[in-house]
């Protein structure tokens, strides 16, 4: 994490692919002028933003949390599904994830993802029965894009429930896909779905998130979040409830850049099929092999090509680079050329 905002805040290559989330739009041409309202506190957060998240997708109101930012939900959710137990977790995978569950003091076991980032069913059933009490997954799948089937979730739904477990989904990329999918925790009672504004919105600046679950885990992360902070910031509560209002202009300018991008991307692996690459169906994050270690590689094309991505190490794995294509597309197209010239 410091990495990436030491290279995406302050010293950013000239050509820098290493953020996973749509560049921002500038507030000047949002479609409507935001106006803030210091008044309204609401215990747990703003009741029309949990309405239209519930109506969005498809949960009853007691199952939405509004959280400030995806990494607080899951901290939530972390916090009262782990129980004492171990808690398993995708590998590669987002590195703050593993080391937040390692600082909430749960014993963090891997959950190795397979060659085709897909997950072994059977490796999910034995860390259960080794004792996890929860295992954490991403999906869309940070760092390769991928996705899950409904009736994977819906296996390791039944898997959880066997075993008196839970399965944590983040799905912060998950509405970047070119089709409307349930979130997880419409799809199974032991399901759990966190998710927020920062990446296909491209407002992480807002941290507005969400955690969606069956209300008893609503109840739970409720407690626990009294003992963390009093309330959600109004001005951000106010913010998010206007970009709710107008989440399909937001839905849209997404699709339109990245509807210049995917092409930009595809033709780039279309030309060279010597970089290992499973393609996403949708999202803003491709996961690209290389020849060296890519902390090395890094170093690399960042002194000698001025182009920074995410190296695989930061994941697990040292043979990667992740290529976030969220940003100006003649930047993706001149770093995408230099990465070529690099590897
Ligand atoms: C899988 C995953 N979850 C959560 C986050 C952070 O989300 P937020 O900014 O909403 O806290 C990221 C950011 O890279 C991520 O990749």
């Amino acid at each position: 994490m410091h990495y990436a905002k030491m290279h995406q805040m302050v010293h950013p290559a000239r050509y820098e692919l290493s953020s996973s989330a749509l560049a921002a739009a500038p507030v000047s041409e949002w479609p409507f002028v935001p106006t803030l309202d210091l008044q309204g506190h609401e215990p747990y957060g703003d009741v029309r933003a949990v309405e239209m998240l519930a109506v969005r997708y498809g949960v009853s109101v007691e199952s939405v949390f509004p959280t400030p930012g995806t990494t607080v939900a899951n901290l939530l959710a972390v916090g009262v599904l782990a129980r004492g137990r171990p808690v398993a977790v995708e590998l590669p995978g987002y590195e703050p994830i593993r080391s937040m569950v390692a600082a909430t003091g749960a014993r963090v076991r891997d959950l190795p993802r397979r060659h085709d980032w897909s997950i072994d069913l059977g490796e999910v059933e034995q860390v259960f029965r080794d004792g996890a009490g929860l295992l954490v997954v991403s999906d869309l799948y940070n760092p390769a894009g991928t996705t899950l089937a409904i009736d994977v979730l819906q296996r390791l739904d039944a898997l959880a429930r066997q075993h008196d477990a839970w399965v944590l989904v983040d799905e912060v990329y998950l509405d970047g896909l070119p089709h409307r999918r349930p979130p997880a925790a419409a799809l199974g009672e032991r399901l759990v779905s966190t998710a927020g504004l920062s990446k296909v919105y491209g407002l992480g600046g807002l941290r507005y998130g969400w955690l969606l679950a069956a209300p008893s885990v609503i109840e739970m992360a409720g407690g626990l979040a009294d003992s963390l902070y009093a309330i959600m910031a109004t001005p951000v509560e106010n913010l998010a409830l206007q970009v709710l209002e107008h989440l399909d202009w937001f839905k849209a300018r997404y699709h339109r850049i990245l509807g210049a991008n995917r092409p930009i991307m595809e033709a780039w692996l279309d030309r060279h099929p010597e970089r290992f690459c499973i393609r996403p169906p949708g999202g803003l994050i491709y996961f690209v092999g290389i020849d060296e270690p890519s902390e090395t590689f890094d170093r690399r094309l960042r002194q000698e090509h001025e182009t920074g991505m995410a190296p695989g190490h930061f994941f697990g794995d040292e043979g990667f680079i992740r290529i976030g294509i969220g940003g100006p597309s003649e930047i993706l197209q001149a770093g995408l050329e230099r990465i070529a010239a690099a590897c």
